[in-house]
């Protein structure tokens, strides 16, 4: 069924309705847009009707402390309100609080907007909705129609409401460098709960991402609400909940205390904030989130991703000609696609003290330049790509010796650095034209067909001296990001582009409108990247999962882990090889040449396939991929405490009367069987075992 946009006249309500969730707002009598529904499909008649009680139920009860307005579109301050504003502005005159008046509405085929104008002062607001599927798509524009500046202290994307419950818990993503993306879930407590990102950049920290549900959600059943921030900047989240267990959530850009000056004439846009339904419990809400991700989002929608050979782990900043060609071979040899060199081919760039922001191949290095090398790549059969960190500077660089003002700062504030580097402020324009400048030649000279955008620090006294509105920084910035990528895309139409931020900083439905991966975690421990995998899934599809197989013991943890076991994790994303090659033994090359084609054999499905996380007993984990007839299961199952076998893993992506035929052993299953008694697993003895299973369908009731 094609998304739908219907409307009530009598009751000035709007309807959106997808294949499986409709959500609905009415205009109050005071004008202001009050959610109605989120949720199951329902007609428009049912939808007047769930408008007319929350128009008959007091909000709420008889108290002078309470507040009686209900569950808000995009709250403002002013009136009864007392939750977290979703819109908080200054009039010149000093007024803070905001009386609306409704002034039109335009529904298109999946998209709806309505407007709104101050009843007094000239500032105008649009709420947007699109539906895409079953994901609603939802942003806000703020205009000022006046001759003074308005000041802007909040304007978030949108704001949620979710059922009022005895109960509801709270699903998000936090970490730090090298710990990225581990899932949360506990009870929301009767507060208000801040998901945060202050530091320029989307954050290991927190992702913009949350689901909640009613505490008995489980991973197929359930129901689930789910939204995403589409931004890849600072950003804030406040999540509450109220003693009598009204909850909801607000989100936007930027995070608390900036503003930026509205201009007279000047519209402010915010990004998407993202929201679905389901009552499929997690698995179902990542699913739909994996769609929306592969549909809507991707530049690329049906691309499938390469096998890339990546240089950081294998020589960090060591790099030369000799050096990289002799892993391109090896590489090559393993069936790499694409081989990336990493950090140290630039400037002075031996260490990470110096060189960033001297984009030119190191002399010494490189003294043919790169062409012969990415010739040599080509040959070889692979495509070639570099890494790159266009935002950032070395105080020790000649960029930074002829501009020290493009940098972000303050006066009279020291210049804080992390990592021996500065941000620079893509906000100024030549700072920006300047950036493109560059990359579009290198890309163009060298004929780049993948860039790794790095950025590693977060924004410290992120002022921008001269600026009459300083805070734009935090839009400016991320924006020329966008627009530097969008543009090196539209003229380099074979360029493909992976967020990395210190591994998973950035990591947003932001960002991935413009890259066609990400590089979770510098962590490459198989073990833990389960963890970090599980995490980055509920919101990202294995599309987009970059995923290394390094050398062992791990340099990060210096964990050992068998090669098979490392291949098993990574082939659940995008798989690459960032290991020291040339260390390799002749068996060990030999079992990854053997692991690197049974995942290009399994890739479509991998990639292009329907995931549902499994789990057996012990710490038996998988994802089994669905396309079609042909299913993949990866298992893993990293230690065995008291040697316990684990329980079966039972699918849950079978049909009960369907027959599946594993395609290695040539074993037949009954779809009831794995659905109740599991899937019998061939795992080796010991810890780090780990299968994988290639089933299809055979019979012909599909
Ligand atoms: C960051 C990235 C790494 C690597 C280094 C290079 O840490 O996440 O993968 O590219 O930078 O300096």
């Amino acid at each position: 069924m094609p998304a739908a946009v219907e409307f009530e006249p009598h009751r000035r309500l709007w309807l959106l309705t997808g294949p499986s969730t409709s959500y609905a707002v009415r205009l109050a009598a005071d004008d202001g847009v009050r959610h109605v529904h989120w949720g199951e499909p329902v007609t428009l008649d049912q939808a007047a009707e769930l408008a007319d009680r929350d128009e008959r139920t007091p909000h709420p009860a008889a108290s002078s402390f309470e507040h009686g307005v209900g569950p808000e579109e995009l709250p403002v301050e002013g009136g009864p309100r007392f939750g977290p504003a979703a819109l908080r502005v200054r009039f010149a005159d000093g007024t803070r609080a905001v009386e609306w008046r409704h002034t039109g509405a335009r529904v298109e085929a999946e998209s709806l907007r309505i407007d709104l104008a101050d009843r007094h002062y000239p500032l105008a607001v649009a709420l947007h909705y699109r539906l895409a599927g079953d994901v609603l798509e939802r942003w806000t524009e703020v205009t000022n129609h006046g001759t003074t500046p308005i000041a802007v202290l909040r304007c978030d994307s949108a704001a949620w409401t979710v059922p009022a419950g005895p109960r509801h818990r709270l699903s998000h993503l936090v970490g730090a460098w090298s710990s990225e993306f581990r899932l949360q879930r506990a009870d929301l407590p009767t507060a208000e709960t801040v998901l945060t990102s202050r530091r320029g950049v989307t954050s290991h920290h927190a992702n913009p991402w949350l689901a909640i549900d009613d505490g008995t959600a489980g991973e197929e059943h359930g129901e689930v609400f789910s939204a995403a921030l589409a931004w890849s900047g600072s950003w804030r989240i406040t999540v509450h909940r109220d003693p009598s267990g009204r909850a909801g959530f607000t989100g936007g850009f930027g995070h608390e205390g900036l503003s930026w000056t509205l201009a007279p004439g000047e519209t402010l846009e915010t990004p998407v904030f993202a929201g679905l339904h389901t009552r499929s419990g997690f698995g179902g809400a990542s699913r739909s989130w994996h769609r929306y991700v592969r549909d809507e989002i991707l530049p690329e929608t049906r691309e499938t991703r390469p096998v890339l050979y990546n240089s950081w782990e294998a020589t960090g900043f060591d790099v030369d000609e000799a050096g990289q060609l002799a892993l391109a071979a090896r590489a090559a040899g393993l069936g790499a696609e694409l081989f990336v060199m990493d950090d140290g081919w630039f400037g002075a760039r031996t260490s990470e003290r110096a060189g960033l922001g001297d984009w030119t191949p190191n002399p010494h290095r490189f003294p043919r330049g790169l062409a012969p090398l990415a010739a040599e790549v080509r040959r070889l059969g692979m495509r070639f790509g570099l890494w790159l960190e266009p935002e950032m500077v070395n105080p020790d660089s000649d960029l930074y010796r002829t501009h020290p003002d493009w940098v972000l700062h303050m006066p009279h504030r020291r210049r804080t650095e992390m990592r021996h580097q500065l941000v620079l402020n893509l906000g100024r324009p030549d700072v920006a034209a300047w950036t493109h400048q560059w990359l579009d030649a290198l890309v163009g000279d060298l004929g780049l067909d993948f860039l790794k955008w790095d950025a590693n620090r977060p924004f410290t006294e992120a002022g921008w001296p001269g600026h009459p509105d300083p805070d734009r920084v935090h839009l400016a910035h991320t924006r020329a990001v966008y627009q530097i990528m969008d543009r090196l895309r539209a003229d380099h139409p074979g360029l493909r582009i992976e967020s990395c931020a210190g591994g998973g900083g950035r990591a947003d439905l932001g960002i991935l409108r413009r890259t066609d991966q990400v590089w979770p975690s510098d962590n490459t421990d198989a073990v833990d990247r389960i963890a970090i995998q599980h995490g980055f899934g509920q919101l990202f599809p294995a599309r987009v999962m970059g995923a290394w197989v390094t050398d062992s013991p791990n340099v990060t943890t210096g964990r050992v882990i068998p090669l098979r076991f490392r291949f098993h994790v990574a082939m659940a994303g995008v798989l690459g090889l960032g290991g020291n090659l040339t260390a390799w033994t002749t068996e060990e090359l030999k079992e990854a040449a053997g692991l690197v084609a049974a995942y290009k054999v399994v890739r479509p499905v991998v990639q292009h396939g329907t995931a549902y996380r499994v789990s057996g007993g012990g710490t038996l984990t998988g994802v089994h991929y669905v396309l079609g007839a042909d299913q993949v299961i990866l298992a893993w199952c990293p230690s065995r405490p008291y040697g316990h076998t684990p329980g079966p893993l039972r699918l849950t992506a079978v049909d009960p009367q369907g027959v599946y035929r594993d395609l290695d052993t040539g074993a037949t299953h009954s779809g009831a069987a794995l659905l109740t008694s599991g899937l019998p697993l061939d795992l080796p003895a010991g810890d780090h075992a780990s299968v994988l299973v290639r089933l299809t369908r055979i019979d012909d009731s599909e």
